[in-house]
C-alpha cells in the first residue's frame, strides 16, 4: 500500500540534483515528492540521523562526509516506497552497484562505499524515525496512514 520513505540527495551528487531528481521521478517507480528541504546538516544532526552507526569505524569519516556540504532531504511517498527507493539506489558501495546494478543511482552518480550519492530508509520503522528528525515541522504519525 501507500508509504512514506525518507531520501537524501548527499554532498557529492548535489552539483548532479537535476539528474538524479529526474531518476526518481521516474513514472515506473511511482514515488512522489511529499515534501522537501534543503539543508546543510549539523553535526549534532548527522549524528542523531546516524545514530545506529555510532559504533562502527566509518562513523566519524560517515558524519564528516554527510556535513561537509548542502543536502536535500525528501519525503518521497508511493506504493511500496521504501523498498522501491532502495532498489532504485542501488547497493551501499557505488563500486559493487556498478557491477550489480549498472543503472541504480549509486552506479551512476556513486564514489565508494561511504560517498554513494543518496540515501534511503531500511524500512517503515527507519523511516518514521528519519522523517521526525529531518521534518520536525511535520506531525509525520498524522499524515502517514500507513505508518
Ligand atoms: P546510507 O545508505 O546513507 O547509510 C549509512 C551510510 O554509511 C552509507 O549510506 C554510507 O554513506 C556509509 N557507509 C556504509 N558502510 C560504510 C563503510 N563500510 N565504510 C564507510 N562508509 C560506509
Amino acid at each position: 500500500g501507500r508509504q512514506s520513505t525518507f531520501a537524501m540527495i548527499k554532498p557529492d551528487a548535489m552539483s548532479q540534483l537535476g539528474s538524479v531528481l529526474s531518476e526518481l521521478t521516474e513514472q515506473r517507480l511511482k514515488l512522489r515528492i511529499a515534501g522537501l528541504r534543503l539543508l546543510q546538516l549539523t553535526t549534532a544532526q548527522a549524528r542523531h540521523l546516524y545514530n545506529e552507526h555510532q559504533e562502527r569505524p566509518f562513523f566519524k569519516s560517515l558524519v564528516a562526509y554527510i556535513t561537509s556540504g548542502p543536502v536535500l532531504a525528501l519525503h518521497l511517498t508511493g506504493p511500496g516506497a521504501v523498498g522501491r527507493w532502495r532498489e532504485a539506489l542501488g547497493p551501499t558501495d557505488s563500486a559493487v552497484a556498478r557491477t550489480s546494478a549498472p543503472n541504480s543511482i549509486r552506479a551512476k552518480f556513486g564514489t565508494d562505499k561511504q560517498i554513494n550519492a543518496a540515501h534511503g530508509s531500511d524500512s517503515v520503522a527507519a523511516a518514521h524515525r528519519e522523517l521526525s528528525l529531518m521534518f520536525p515541522e511535520w506531525d509525520v504519525s498524522d499524515r502517514l496512514p500507513s505508518l
